[in-house]
């Protein structure tokens, strides 16, 4: 994966994200969610430094290449964003201007089949965004019916999880289940037909469930918000771009605690959404909510 055409992500609440984080030339500034860099371009357009991480190997490489006129200033790492705090003080700063985190998959990874992500298309079941440890496979292989429902219940907020948990530890014991489209039929069938027509996709849940389970996402960031704090010079700003009501719940919870504690000061009371002309051009925009920080 090498060039910016197949390497493609469209950056959402860009101007948003922009204003937020307010880049000043000399400035410095972490995008914990590298991509393939559209946000980390507009902030080296307007004169900031940055530290770029990613921990999927392939969105490393194909910013790098799109980043390269800006070699003096950006400076990418493949790293999980929990490592935040030492990788900024490897790298030899103190203290930063800003963070943003743009959770989620980028559109190359959801339009891989061979990543695993999609429901639409059939690929092996892998979801590791950094190709390293278990994949959703080896979980369903592992998991107990119980650990399956809590994870589906969880993650996915799937109000069917304690049957397609049964329907998961009944199929897997006729066949390992390794391929996305071999799932897909599971959940189909675990879902009742008159259910399966409401609420979009069915198995749309129990993937995204998978998902945050396989890269343990909740986790991830919550120790990378709490990471940023401590980091931030006075006056710089966190901004953070949540697609699922999880992410969302975690990023006002952690931003509401830096600001209760008087150290921080709230830039969004409420999270910023995206315009109806963006959700039109770019329809996977639409779950995005912004929400930003200033360090006092
Ligand atoms: C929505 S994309 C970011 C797109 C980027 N803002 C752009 O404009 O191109 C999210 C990226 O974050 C990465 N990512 C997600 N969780 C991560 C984590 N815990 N640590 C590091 N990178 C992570 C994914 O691999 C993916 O490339």
């Amino acid at each position: 994966m090498t060039t910016d055409q197949a390497f493609h992500h469209t950056p959402v609440l860009l101007q948003a994200a922009m204003d937020y984080l307010a880049p000043r030339p000399g400035g410095i500034y972490v995008d914990c969610t590298l991509g393939a860099g559209g946000h980390t371009q507009a902030i080296l357009e307007r004169g900031g430094t940055v530290i770029g991480l990613d921990r999927d190997p392939d969105a490393v490489a194909a910013a790098g290449e799109r980043l390269s006129a800006y070699r003096d200033r950006v400076t990418i790492v493949q790293a999980r964003f929990s490592r935040l705090g030492e990788v900024v003080g490897e790298l030899g700063f103190v203290k930063v201007d800003g963070c943003l985190w743009d959770l989620g998959l980028s559109s190359y990874q959801v339009d891989s089949p061979g990543r695993g992500f999609a429901y639409q298309t059939d690929g092996p079941l892998d979801m590791r965004m950094g190709k390293e440890g278990k994949t959703a496979a080896d979980l369903l292989a592992e998991l107990d019916e119980q650990e399956l429902k809590r994870v589906l219940w969880e993650y996915g907020e799937e109000r069917w999880a304690a049957r397609i948990a049964a329907f998961i530890v009944a199929a897997r014991e006729r066949h390992p289940i390794t391929t996305t489209g071999q799932l897909v039929e599971i959940i189909r069938d675990a879902i009742p037909a008159a259910a399966r027509r409401r609420g979009g996709h069915p198995a749309r849940r129990t993937f995204q469930a998978l998902r945050i389970a396989v890269n343990d996402e909740l986790r991830e960031l919550r120790v990378s918000l709490a990471a940023a704090r401590p980091l931030l010079a006075p006056g710089g700003r966190l901004v953070a771009i949540s697609y699922h009501s999880l992410e969302d719940r975690i990023v006002k919870t952690a931003f509401l605690d830096m600001v209760s504690g008087g150290e921080f000061d709230l830039l969004t009371k409420k999270p910023v959404a995206p315009q109806p002309e963006e959700i039109q051009a770019n329809p996977r925009s639409r779950s995005a909510r912004l929400r930003a920080v200033e360090k006092a």
